[in-house]
């Protein structure tokens, strides 16, 4: 068996939360509502492997006062889920900028990390470009996936399952 300790992280409103809870019940949460941090266990079978996921669902503020708190999320954590969304730039930006801290802390080891957009169902709103997003991908060295936790859960369950595959190659 494998244990795969996986952080979702981003900017607050992103749909972390949503997303997750999409993977984890297939249900969607319309309601906002913040988190102080939530953690999960799932197990899943990747060629015939258990792997024993515990995710750590975070808080989406990224600040002085929370940093302390980041950084001890990234020393707990062995993959990580960066999550925006297609409607808010400011989430994008702040994606290098959680993987800078997370290289920081990390090195030098490398670290397991996979890009999720969210909201691609918010067409008229989104400011985001898939080009964008799959450049950004490219420059940080990891996997990109986009779609929404209000539509379904195939993607965020490809992008979690990739991140296991990732944790469990190291
Ligand atoms: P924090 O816990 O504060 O960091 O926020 P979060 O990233 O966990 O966001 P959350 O999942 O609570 O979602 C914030 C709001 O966005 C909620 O009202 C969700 O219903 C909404 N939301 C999440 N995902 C989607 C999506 O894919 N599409 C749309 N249209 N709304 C979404
Ligand atoms: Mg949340």
């Amino acid at each position: 068996a494998t244990e795969a300790k996986l952080v979702v992280s981003g900017k607050m409103g992103v749909g972390k939360s949503a997303l997750v809870v999409r993977y984890l019940t297939k249900r969607f949460i319309w309601e906002y509502d913040p988190t102080l941090e939530s953690t999960y266990r799932h197990q899943i079978t990747i060629e015939d492997d258990v792997i024993n996921m515990e995710i750590l669902d975070t808080a989406g503020q990224l600040g002085e006062d929370s940093t302390n708190q980041w950084e001890g999320h990234v020393r707990w954590g062995d993959g990580f889920l960066l999550v925006y969304s297609v409607d808010d730039r400011e989430s994008f930006e702040n994606i290098a900028q959680l993987k800078n801290f997370l290289d920081d802390i990390k090195k030098p080891r490398n670290v397991s990390m996979v890009m999720m957009a969210n909201k691609t169902d918010l067409e008229r709103e989104r400011i985001v470009s898939t080009e964008e997003g799959e450049k950004l991908a490219q420059d940080l060295a990891c996997a990109y996936y986009e779609g929404s936790a209000l539509l379904g859960d195939g993607v965020i369950s490809e992008a979690l399952e990739e991140l296991c595959r990732e944790v469990r190659r190291r």
